[in-house]
Protein backbone atom coordinates (compact mmCIF):
# COMPACT_ATOMS: atom_id res chain seq x y z
CA UNK A 1 0.00 0.00 0.00
CA UNK A 2 1.74 3.62 -1.15
CA UNK A 3 1.68 6.12 1.38
CA UNK A 4 1.08 9.71 0.22
CA UNK A 5 -1.72 10.70 -1.52
CA UNK A 6 -1.27 12.48 -5.01
CA UNK A 7 -4.29 13.80 -7.45
CA UNK A 8 -3.45 10.37 -9.21
CA UNK A 9 -2.76 8.01 -6.09
CA UNK A 10 -4.59 7.27 -3.22
CA UNK A 11 -2.34 6.52 -0.21
CA UNK A 12 -3.09 5.60 3.46
CA UNK A 13 -2.13 9.24 4.36
CA UNK A 14 -3.57 12.40 3.31
CA UNK A 15 -0.58 14.21 2.42
CA UNK A 16 -3.06 17.50 1.19
CA UNK A 17 -4.63 17.74 4.84
CA UNK A 18 -1.29 17.06 6.65
CA UNK A 19 -0.20 20.14 4.15
CA UNK A 20 -3.25 22.47 6.20
CA UNK A 21 -2.50 20.44 9.32
CA UNK A 22 1.17 21.20 10.06
CA UNK A 23 0.69 25.25 8.78
CA UNK A 24 3.33 24.81 5.53
CA UNK A 25 5.19 28.18 5.99
CA UNK A 26 6.17 30.84 3.37
CA UNK A 27 9.36 28.80 1.55
CA UNK A 28 9.75 31.48 -1.46
CA UNK A 29 13.04 31.85 -1.76
CA UNK A 30 14.18 29.43 0.82
CA UNK A 31 16.06 26.21 1.14
CA UNK A 32 14.36 23.18 2.22
CA UNK A 33 15.14 19.73 3.57
CA UNK A 34 12.45 16.96 3.79
CA UNK A 35 13.62 13.76 5.79
CA UNK A 36 11.58 10.97 5.40
CA UNK A 37 10.47 12.29 2.02
CA UNK A 38 8.89 9.25 0.14
CA UNK A 39 7.26 10.01 -3.04
CA UNK A 40 7.85 14.21 -2.52
CA UNK A 41 4.98 15.22 -1.99
CA UNK A 42 6.03 18.00 0.54
CA UNK A 43 8.74 18.77 -1.74
CA UNK A 44 6.53 19.38 -4.78
CA UNK A 45 4.65 21.79 -2.81
CA UNK A 46 7.86 23.78 -1.79
CA UNK A 47 9.05 23.83 -5.36
CA UNK A 48 5.73 25.20 -6.26
CA UNK A 49 5.62 27.50 -3.84
CA UNK A 50 8.94 29.13 -4.98
CA UNK A 51 11.71 28.05 -2.53
CA UNK A 52 14.84 28.13 -4.01
CA UNK A 53 16.38 24.92 -3.48
CA UNK A 54 14.27 21.52 -2.24
CA UNK A 55 15.90 18.41 -1.23
CA UNK A 56 14.43 15.15 -0.15
CA UNK A 57 16.00 12.04 0.98
CA UNK A 58 14.79 8.97 1.88
CA UNK A 59 16.47 5.93 2.15
CA UNK A 60 14.01 3.69 0.08
CA UNK A 61 15.65 3.90 -3.03
CA UNK A 62 12.29 2.63 -4.65
CA UNK A 63 10.51 5.88 -3.35
CA UNK A 64 13.07 8.28 -4.60
CA UNK A 65 12.95 7.02 -8.12
CA UNK A 66 9.09 7.37 -8.38
CA UNK A 67 9.82 10.91 -6.81
CA UNK A 68 12.30 12.04 -9.25
CA UNK A 69 9.68 10.50 -12.00
CA UNK A 70 7.09 12.78 -10.11
CA UNK A 71 9.54 16.04 -10.08
CA UNK A 72 12.71 15.45 -12.35
CA UNK A 73 13.49 19.25 -11.56
CA UNK A 74 13.74 18.58 -7.44
CA UNK A 75 17.09 17.31 -6.29
CA UNK A 76 15.88 13.57 -4.24
CA UNK A 77 18.73 11.19 -3.09
CA UNK A 78 18.53 8.12 -1.77
CA UNK A 79 20.12 8.44 1.31
CA UNK A 80 19.65 7.84 5.38
CA UNK A 81 19.06 10.19 7.69
CA UNK A 82 22.23 8.98 10.04
CA UNK A 83 24.05 10.95 7.08
CA UNK A 84 22.15 14.22 6.62
CA UNK A 85 23.47 16.63 3.88
CA UNK A 86 26.39 18.69 5.23
CA UNK A 87 24.40 22.00 3.68
CA UNK A 88 22.46 24.60 4.96
CA UNK A 89 18.35 24.86 5.29
CA UNK A 90 15.89 27.64 6.43
CA UNK A 91 13.00 24.90 6.22
CA UNK A 92 13.57 21.42 7.66
CA UNK A 93 10.60 18.96 8.12
CA UNK A 94 10.42 15.80 9.56
CA UNK A 95 7.47 14.46 8.97
CA UNK A 96 5.75 11.30 10.47
CA UNK A 97 8.99 9.18 10.19
CA UNK A 98 10.44 9.93 13.77
CA UNK A 99 9.26 7.08 15.41
CA UNK A 100 11.48 5.05 13.20
CA UNK A 101 14.76 5.86 14.51
CA UNK A 102 16.09 4.35 17.75
CA UNK A 103 19.21 7.91 17.66
CA UNK A 104 16.73 10.56 18.11
CA UNK A 105 19.09 12.84 20.08
CA UNK A 106 21.16 12.22 17.19
CA UNK A 107 18.81 13.16 14.38
CA UNK A 108 17.52 16.12 16.03
CA UNK A 109 20.96 17.56 17.41
CA UNK A 110 22.04 16.58 13.53
CA UNK A 111 19.08 18.83 12.30
CA UNK A 112 19.88 21.66 14.48
CA UNK A 113 22.98 21.42 12.89
CA UNK A 114 22.20 22.36 9.12
CA UNK A 115 19.44 24.82 10.18
CA UNK A 116 20.08 27.94 9.32
CA UNK A 117 20.23 30.79 12.39
CA UNK A 118 16.31 31.83 11.46
CA UNK A 119 15.11 29.06 10.11
CA UNK A 120 11.86 26.65 10.98
CA UNK A 121 12.24 22.88 11.88
CA UNK A 122 8.67 21.57 11.51
CA UNK A 123 7.98 17.97 12.95
CA UNK A 124 4.93 16.15 12.97
CA UNK A 125 5.48 12.90 15.16
CA UNK A 126 3.46 10.17 16.84
CA UNK A 127 3.94 10.90 20.98
CA UNK A 128 2.54 9.01 24.24
CA UNK A 129 1.85 10.55 27.79
CA UNK A 130 4.16 9.17 30.42
CA UNK A 131 7.49 9.63 32.10
CA UNK A 132 9.59 7.35 30.06
CA UNK A 133 11.46 8.43 27.13
CA UNK A 134 10.82 5.46 23.90
CA UNK A 135 7.84 3.19 23.95
CA UNK A 136 7.86 0.63 21.93
CA UNK A 137 5.19 -0.46 19.97
CA UNK A 138 4.11 -3.35 17.12
CA UNK A 139 2.61 -2.08 14.33
CA UNK A 140 0.11 -4.11 12.41
CA UNK A 141 2.57 -4.88 9.75
CA UNK A 142 4.67 -6.00 12.77
CA UNK A 143 7.31 -3.81 12.04
CA UNK A 144 8.30 -1.89 15.48
CA UNK A 145 8.20 1.68 16.41
CA UNK A 146 9.41 3.92 18.78
CA UNK A 147 7.62 6.93 19.97
CA UNK A 148 8.66 9.51 22.29
CA UNK A 149 6.78 10.26 25.42
CA UNK A 150 5.73 14.37 24.93
CA UNK A 151 8.20 14.33 28.25
CA UNK A 152 11.14 13.26 26.66
CA UNK A 153 10.64 15.01 22.83
CA UNK A 154 10.13 18.36 24.95
CA UNK A 155 11.91 18.84 27.15
CA UNK A 156 15.27 16.13 26.47
CA UNK A 157 14.86 16.11 22.40
CA UNK A 158 14.27 19.65 21.74
CA UNK A 159 15.87 21.36 24.29
CA UNK A 160 18.18 23.50 21.95
CA UNK A 161 14.73 24.81 20.41
CA UNK A 162 12.04 27.09 21.38
CA UNK A 163 9.11 25.19 20.66
CA UNK A 164 5.71 26.01 19.08
CA UNK A 165 2.82 23.01 19.68
CA UNK A 166 1.09 23.76 16.52
CA UNK A 167 -1.73 20.47 17.68
CA UNK A 168 -3.13 17.55 16.50
CA UNK A 169 -2.19 16.28 13.36
CA UNK A 170 -3.95 13.78 10.66
CA UNK A 171 -5.47 11.03 11.97
CA UNK A 172 -4.68 7.59 10.62
CA UNK A 173 -6.49 4.43 10.42
CA UNK A 174 -4.80 1.80 12.70
CA UNK A 175 -2.53 4.32 14.47
CA UNK A 176 -2.70 4.37 18.21
CA UNK A 177 -1.04 7.14 19.40
CA UNK A 178 -1.68 10.88 18.83
CA UNK A 179 0.33 12.72 16.54
CA UNK A 180 1.43 16.53 16.83
CA UNK A 181 3.26 19.43 15.29
CA UNK A 182 5.70 21.38 16.83
CA UNK A 183 7.38 24.34 14.91
CA UNK A 184 10.84 24.63 16.27
CA UNK A 185 13.18 27.44 15.64
CA UNK A 186 16.98 27.72 16.93
CA UNK A 187 16.96 28.82 20.85
CA UNK A 188 19.79 31.44 19.62
CA UNK A 189 19.15 35.00 20.53
CA UNK A 190 18.52 37.50 23.30
CA UNK A 191 14.57 37.44 23.02
CA UNK A 192 14.19 33.41 23.60
CA UNK A 193 15.29 33.86 26.53
CA UNK A 194 11.91 35.02 27.69
CA UNK A 195 10.88 31.40 27.36
CA UNK A 196 9.17 29.73 30.00
CA UNK A 197 11.13 28.37 32.21
CA UNK A 198 10.03 24.72 31.44
CA UNK A 199 11.64 25.38 28.41
CA UNK A 200 14.38 27.23 28.68
CA UNK A 201 17.87 25.31 28.74
CA UNK A 202 19.77 24.62 31.48
CA UNK A 203 22.83 27.00 30.20
CA UNK A 204 20.81 29.50 29.24
CA UNK A 205 22.23 33.11 29.83
CA UNK A 206 19.30 34.07 32.41
CA UNK A 207 20.62 30.93 34.11
CA UNK A 208 24.29 31.49 34.05
CA UNK A 209 23.37 35.30 35.15
CA UNK A 210 21.45 33.72 38.11
CA UNK A 211 24.09 31.59 39.44
CA UNK A 212 27.16 34.51 39.33
CA UNK A 213 24.58 37.74 40.60
CA UNK A 214 22.78 37.17 43.37
CA UNK A 215 20.53 40.26 42.58
CA UNK A 216 19.32 38.57 39.19
CA UNK A 217 17.65 35.41 41.53
C1 LIG B 1 5.55 7.12 7.23
S1 LIG B 1 6.55 7.68 5.93
C2 LIG B 1 6.33 9.45 6.00
C3 LIG B 1 6.59 10.10 4.67
C4 LIG B 1 6.45 11.62 4.62
N1 LIG B 1 7.38 12.25 5.50
C5 LIG B 1 5.05 12.05 4.90
O1 LIG B 1 4.75 12.50 6.01
O2 LIG B 1 4.22 11.95 3.99
C6 LIG B 1 8.20 7.48 6.59
C7 LIG B 1 9.29 7.65 5.56
O3 LIG B 1 10.55 7.66 6.23
C8 LIG B 1 11.47 6.91 5.45
N2 LIG B 1 12.56 6.46 6.32
C9 LIG B 1 12.49 5.53 7.31
N3 LIG B 1 13.69 5.38 7.89
C10 LIG B 1 14.54 6.25 7.26
C11 LIG B 1 15.93 6.55 7.42
N4 LIG B 1 16.67 5.94 8.35
N5 LIG B 1 16.47 7.49 6.62
C12 LIG B 1 15.71 8.12 5.67
N6 LIG B 1 14.41 7.87 5.48
C13 LIG B 1 13.82 6.94 6.26
C14 LIG B 1 10.63 5.78 4.87
O4 LIG B 1 11.23 5.19 3.74
C15 LIG B 1 9.33 6.50 4.55
O5 LIG B 1 9.31 7.03 3.25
Amino acid sequence: MVYQTFSDQKGTSNSLNKLYKIKFPYVKGKRVLDIGCNEGFFCIEAKKRGAIKVVGIDKNPKLIEKAKKRAPDIDFRTQDWDNLPNEEFDVILLLSTLHYSKTKQKLIDDIYKILSPEGIFILECGGVPGPGKDIEMIRKNGSMVYHPTWKFLTKDLLKNFKQKDIGISVKKDGEGVERRIFHCKKLNSIEDYDLPNEIRPNNSFRNILKNYLPFFK
